[in-house]
Order: C-alpha cells, then structure tokens, then sequence
C-alpha cells in the first residue's frame, strides 16, 4: 500500500496486524522471568524473537535498546547467546532489567529465603508516606511490606538484596488497591491475601523460573542513562538495534510508577528527572514547520531525532534497527509519527526497509467525535 500523503512523507507501508499483539507486553504475562515485572508500556519476547530472526541477527551479535524498559530485549538476547546492552532513563527500568538478566546462586537465595522468612514481624511506621501510597494499601499489607524492605535492606549481597526487593514490588502490586488506567493511578479497594503469604510464593516462583533456564552465555549490560546522548557506547560497535521510545502523548513514565518509587528507591525525587524524551518543550526547533505541529509533537521529534543519530552513530555499518512507534492524537488531529521519523532517519543516513503497521485504533474526543485511526508501526531501517 503506498501511503496517500504527498511528497516527503510518501513511504511504502504494509499491514500485518497478526502482529498486534506481539508489540504489545501481555503475551509476556505468562513467560518466566519476563513476567517478573508487569510493565505495561513493553513489547513480547515474541516480538524480539521475530526482530532477531528478521535482522539476521546471529550468536555472538551485539544488540543494543536505548529505551530497554523492563529488559525484554536484553532478556531473549541472554536467553539465545546474543550480547546486548539496555539504556533506560529511569532508575526503575534499569533496577527491573538488571534483576531480571542477573547470573544467580540458587542455593544463596534459597538460604537467605528461609531466613527472610522466619523473622519475626515488627511493625514500621507508615505515618511518614504520601497519601496515595497509604490509600493504595490496607494497613497490614503496608506494614508487612515496610518491614520485609527494612530485612532485605541488610542483606549485604546486592545482587541478592535486588532480587528479593523486587520479589517484594511484585507481591506488593498483587495485595495493592491501585492500579494503572492509561496515564493516571486509580484506587479500587478488593479483599486481600496476606502480603507474606504472596511473597513468599513469588520467591518460590522465581527461583522455580531461573531453575529451568540454560543460558547460552553472552555479555548482558545496562545502564541509566539517556538514549540522546550516549557518549559511553562506541561508535560502529552494535550489529542491530531492537526498541520501542516512549510513545508521543504517553511519555510520562515516572507518574504511574510514583508508588513503587516511593516504597522501593526512596533516594530518586520524580521532579529531578529531564532526560525524558519531549518533555522539555522549550528551545523547541521545529523539525517540520510546513505542517504546523502541536509544541509537544515538536519537542517529542526533536528529541527523537537526536536519539536517531546516537543509535545511526553506535550502529555498524549494515546494521539494523527494528522500532515500534505510533502516531500520537491531538483533538484536531492524528500527527504520523512513524513517516516523520522515516523520514528524519533518512536525512540522518538511514534506508528504510519496512514500515509495518502491526496495529490500528479509532481515535475519538469526548469519547463521541472520530478524530481519525492511530497506527502503531514497526520501522525496520538499514544503516
Ligand atoms: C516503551 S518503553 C520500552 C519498553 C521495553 N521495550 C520493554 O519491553 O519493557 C520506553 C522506555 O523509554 C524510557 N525513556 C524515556 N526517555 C528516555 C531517554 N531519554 N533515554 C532513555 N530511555 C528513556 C522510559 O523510561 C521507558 O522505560
């Protein structure tokens, strides 16, 4: 299908919307390990499993995402002997993926599992917690979570002490009356398992999980850090690169996650945080001034084209980038992020090889007024 706009914006796309649910994280909801984390803004192990096989990418490889989220990238690759590398601005993404990619000694957890769980319970102050955080709990979750994280805090091994505060977050989430609607955190209050109880089941799992893994043995990193400038990655170094940024108009990442930030990395201060891409839109330079775009569409490209660059630059030369964007909607409009973004990639030195549209949605205002569909597209692109 040749798209209907004129001009510069002219790429060929194709529909395969068999795709649709690989681009999005539910099929990881049953997948070991994957499932650790539920991040709802990631894509399937399927779908890397399909990038790898359609960029060729063989054992030994070097993969990079620049916006590595819960590591779902960095985790298939570890899973098939591919080296990868996951940059992610937010402590969270970072502390997720790192936990869920780590080597560990079985009998060690197993060990400071039986301790963990044989404590006696003291109770914790609740009092110094926002609002939010006391209203997404009762009272005997909170306390039996505040006092399993002082536990794990004297752990000394890190890699330990991380998996069991993670272990902690995901039984916390099941015991929590909050939950994510689109971009805010709503509270509906439901009858409850015991907090321990669940923990302990969650730990059980995990090490059922990394148990039935074999490894092929690859060099897995991840750093914080901000996919516009990432001057600690060489230049010409990776063979491919598989991600998907932070969607326009659904680029808050710190909001939602304001709960677990508040109970698992008390040090991070959500406001301190600038690397997000298109949130700062002053200074804007506007990419497309012939189409008049809305101030944080502009910021949104900007920022996108300097991570474009960054990722062209660390790429090899033939080397393959495989990322899902979608257009963004506006009331008076559907701005198409994926033929934009073809086309600064192009002005930055890359072929396009594929846009695919792997889904469609109707856009509405006031949930009556059609504004038009929304793709959500897969750009494969050639150095
Ligand atoms: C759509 S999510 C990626 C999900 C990932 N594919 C997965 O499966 O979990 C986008 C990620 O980009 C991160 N991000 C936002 N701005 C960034 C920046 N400037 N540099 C690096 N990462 C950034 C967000 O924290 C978020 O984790």
């Amino acid at each position: 299908m040749q798209n209907k706009r004129e001009g510069f914006l002219s790429f060929k796309i194709e529909k395969m919307y068999d795709l649709g649910n690989l681009v999005t994280f539910i099929p990881n909801k049953k997948v070991p390990i994957h499932n650790w984390f539920y991040f709802k803004e990631g894509f399937s192990r399927n779908f890397v499993l399909l990038m790898l096989d359609w960029l060729d990418i063989k054992i030994g490889n070097w993969i990079l995402d620049p916006f590595c989220g819960s590591g779902t990238t960095l985790l298939t690759s570890k899973e098939f002997g591919i080296n990868a590398v996951g940059v992610d601005a937010s402590p969270l993404a970072v502390f997720v993926t790192q936990v869920k990619t780590e080597d560990y000694d079985l009998d060690k957890i197993k060990d400071y599992s039986r301790k963990l769980f044989s404590k006696k319970f003291e109770r914790c102050e609740i009092k110094g917690l926002s609002s939010l955080t006391k209203r997404a709990f009762s009272k005997y979750s909170l306390e039996d979570i505040l006092f399993f994280k002082e536990e794990i805090k004297k752990i000394d091994d890190p890699k330990i002490r991380n998996f069991f505060t993670l272990a902690l977050m995901n039984a916390s989430s099941k015991v929590s009356y909050a939950y994510k609607d689109g971009g805010v955190i709503k509270i509906r209050k439901k009858p409850n398992i015991p907090l321990k109880k669940i923990f302990k089941r969650i730990v059980k799992k995990m090490v059922h999980d990394l148990k039935k893994v074999n490894y092929k043995g690859s060099e897995i990193k991840v750093y914080i850090g901000d996919a516009r400038k990432m001057d600690f990655l060489q230049s010409d170094f990776f063979d491919a690169v598989i991600t998907s940024p932070p969607y326009l108009n659904k680029i808050e990442y710190t909001k939602v996650y304001s709960i677990e930030y508040e109970l698992f990395f008390e040090d991070f201060k959500i406001d301190s945080l600038r690397s997000y891409i298109g949130l700062n839109p002053k200074h804007i330079r506007d990419l497309f001034p012939e189409l008049n775009l809305p101030d944080v569409a502009k910021a949104y490209l900007q920022d996108m084209n300097d991570a474009l660059r960054e990722i062209y630059r660390v790429l090899k030369d033939d080397g393959r980038c495989s990322m899902i964007v979608a257009e963004g909607a506006f009331p008076d409009r559907i701005v198409p992020v994926d033929l934009l973004m073809a086309n600064l990639a192009e002005k930055i030195g890359f072929k396009i090889e594929k846009i695919i549209v792997a889904k469609e949605r109707v856009v509405t205002r006031e949930r009556i007024f059609k504004i038009g569909k929304a793709r959500e597209s897969i750009l494969i692109m050639k150095k």
